[in-house]
């Protein structure tokens, strides 16, 4: 079956076509296209992403990601081009007209669209229906609905953090129970994963999420965003220098010894702000320093808790997702502690253009829920919803 996906949860415009042969247990995939559009150039200037701006570009970027993703995966085809092919009619436009009535410049998009090419040779939309940020939420959601109605292919709605976690078996296999955690520009999540689409959160952050902790960490040393990359390569730099013991930045752990699961990340960004006033001379060292203790000071809580979870829970497989998962010294030190406790777990986690946000993770997470269809009519988004 061929699967389209649709992911717009964030900042970044993304559609995948996949195509699935066997079943459930033993499916085999492959990738016909895995299209994103960064809206980073827009974001940058202001430090992080704003709803309004996001839910305009991914207007404007739709349908342009979309022709170039059908294109990729050989299935854009023009109608003249098809002899005796049906024409949309009229009726049908007043009503995609309703569909799209808030989001009026995908809707000019998708008409001459819609007029110039035929229905490809799709089976089934997948689309991420929520955690994430309502106003760009709906502009996929309502797209989905569009080509739903106009195209008669059934749609499943997705869960974005699920998709972070399942995106992983598109190149591995997991033994359960696993553990995941998901940890993200909003999201730092352990969940307990008993089967695929049987989970349990056992902790999450309190406050802010790790990636977002990177991030404004990052505009405090005045470093781009997304702070995460930009983070992980000054410390990477750092790596090769002395240390002065006397100039020794240290930050806290915030809740490292605490028994549950949880997370907090705020108290270590207003740590680094304070840090960061008593520093009259903010020279290039300065910043690697401080960037790898950052950078340290997430890896020790992220890791000390998820392995608890691990060894308390007896898990077989750590699989990691989301953004922050790209973190190279991150996976690193996670296998390297895993081998000091003695612990006989695979570590797995996605290449890196699969850690941070894609649709190839929504078209994964809808082969396994593609028994869960939904009337396009009632697909609604939730920006709150939970794995
Ligand atoms: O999963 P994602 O693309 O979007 C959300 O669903 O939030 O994650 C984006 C987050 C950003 O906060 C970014 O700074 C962080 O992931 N990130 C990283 C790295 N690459 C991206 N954090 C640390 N190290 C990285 N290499
Ligand atoms: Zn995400």
């Amino acid at each position: 079956m061929k699967i389209l996906a649709i992911e717009t949860s964030c900042d970044d415009t993304c559609i995948a076509i996949l195509d699935v042969k066997g079943e459930i247990n033993s499916p085999s995939f492959n990738v016909l296209a895995n299209e994103v559009a960064s809206q980073i150039k827009v974001h940058q200037k202001y430090g992080g992403v704003y709803p309004m701006m996001a839910k305009r570009e991914h207007q404007r970027n739709l349908v342009p990601v979309f022709t170039r993703a059908l294109k990729q995966a050989k299935l854009l085809n023009s109608k003249f081009e098809i002899r005796n092919s049906k024409q949309i009619p009229n009726s049908k436009f007043e009503i995609l007209n309703e569909i799209l009535e808030r989001e009026p410049e995908l809707y000019k998009k998708i008409i001459p669209f819609l007029r110039k090419y035929k229905k490809p040779d799709v089976d089934l939309i997948a689309v991420t229906d929520g955690p994430g940020l309502e106003p760009c939420l709906w502009v996929g959601v309502n797209f989905a609905k569009a080509l739903s109605f106009a195209w008669g292919i059934p749609v499943v709605p997705v869960n974005h953090i699920e998709s972070h976690i399942l995106v992983n078996l598109l190149e591995n296999k997991v033994k359960f129970p696993s553990m995941a955690l998901v940890v993200s520009g909003g999201h730092t999540q352990i969940i307990l994963v008993k089967k695929i689409g049987s989970y349990k959160i056992l902790g999450e952050t309190r406050d802010d999420a790790a990636g977002e902790c990177f991030d404004k960490c990052a505009k405090i040393l005045g470093l781009g965003y997304p702070g995460g990359p930009a983070i992980a390569k000054l410390a990477s730099q750092w790596k090769s220098e002395i240390r002065n013991p006397k100039s020794e930045i240290k930050l806290p752990r915030p809740m490292i010894g605490t028994k549950d699961y949880d997370f907090s990340f705020s108290g270590l960004k207003t740590a680094v702000l304070y840090a960061d006033r008593k520093v009259t001379n903010k020279n290039l060292n300065y910043k690697k320093e401080m960037a790898a203790e950052v950078q340290q000071a997430i890896a020790d809580v992220l890791i000390k808790k998820t392995l608890k979870a691990v060894k308390d829970l007896n898990a077989k497989t750590l699989i990691l997702g989301g953004g922050v998962s790209a973190n190279n010294e991150l996976q690193k030190q996670f296998k390297l502690e895993a081998k000091n406790k003695k612990l006989k777990l695979d570590i797995i986690y996605p290449e890196r253009n699969l850690s941070t946000d894609n649709a190839l993770m929504t078209a994964i997470t809808g082969f396994y829920h593609k028994k869960n269809l939904v009337n396009w009519k009632n697909i609604k988004v939730d920006g709150n919803l939970s794995i």
